[in-house]
């Protein structure tokens, strides 16, 4: 273990916060202007923070926001590091720790994915009912190594990772916004190579709505804490297959797909970011 409860407590008692956060907000790949909207804000730069890993991918800036978003004390962190970046999951979910640890209960996670849901379009957002730890199952976890009980629980519940009251609430919100929210599981892929047509196959027959790097160790970290989950999915592209059964590629090609999402990600924002606060407004 890197990070036990005393090493937690030291790295979040060097941010001055000016208040309590009571929800943490994690932004994903072309949503980091979420945090733009904080008020009065304080930012600070993951360099300046013990530990931090440093997001070394375009489009996560690495800035933790304190201030308020539609009246509650938030905690954002503008851009987060992917196992692909060769952190250990530990100092990766990090942040989740330092979030819990500076008060907050409820984390609000955000990505862009890749659809593989056939009723889904680039462009649409997807609360996630629950995921599939690809990465865990293979033999990793930000939980592997001795527990420290005082941050959670050797065995932890996964049976309602992501809270469904907040899901309620962000059906509502998603209602009267007239936005239509999609539902659907996320596996978390190692990456950094997008999926060939054989792995987008595997993993349409494993059940699962949406394809992305990351979400899953924090939202581990963040259930072994006792947070509540609201996950939501940007799917920025779609991962089809085209041509004869079995002999398909992506319509996507590889090439530009980065841009692709972060550009994606930007045209959403407003959609997400109307969502977030109409949940912070219930919650
Ligand atoms: N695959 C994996 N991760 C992703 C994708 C994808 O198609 N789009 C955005 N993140």
């Amino acid at each position: 273990m890197i990070y036990d409860f005393e090493e937690v407590e030291r790295v979040a008692s060097q941010i001055r916060a000016p208040l309590k956060p009571q929800v943490g907000i994690i932004t994903g790949s072309g949503l980091s202007g979420l945090a733009d909207e904080v008020e009065e804000p304080l930012v600070i730069p993951y360099e300046e923070i013990p530990d931090f890993p440093p997001a070394t991918v375009e489009g996560h800036p690495g800035r933790m926001v304190l201030g308020y978003l539609a009246g509650k004390a938030v905690v954002v962190m503008q851009g987060r590091a992917h196992f692909y970046e060769g952190y250990p999951l530990e100092r990766i979910t990090l942040p989740v720790r330092v979030m819990r640890a500076l008060g907050a209960d409820t984390l609000i996670v955000t990505n862009a994915a890749g659809g593989l849901n056939e009723g889904f379009k680039a462009g649409d957002l997807m609360l996630i009912t629950d995921h599939i730890n690809l990465v865990g199952m293979a033999g990793d976890s930000p939980l592997f190594g001795p527990n420290d009980e005082r941050l959670g629980p050797r065995f932890v519940d996964m049976s309602e990772a992501y809270d469904r009251e907040l899901r309620k609430i962000a059906l509502e919100v998603g209602h009267e916004l007239g936005l239509e929210l999609r539902q659907g599981v996320y596996v978390m892929v190692g990456g950094p190579t997008f999926e060939t047509p054989a792995e987008i196959r595997f993993l349409r027959l494993m059940g699962v709505d949406a394809v992305g790097m990351s979400t899953v160790p924090e939202v581990v970290v963040a259930r072994h804490g006792g947070m509540r989950v609201l996950g939501i999915s940007h799917i920025s592209n779609m991962a089809v297959l085209t041509g004869s059964p079995g002999m398909g590629h992506p319509v996507k090609k590889e090439e530009g797909l980065h841009e692709e999402v972060l550009e994606a990600g930007e045209k959403a924002l407003p959609k997400l970011l109307a969502l977030i606060k109409g949940v912070l407004g219930r919650i």
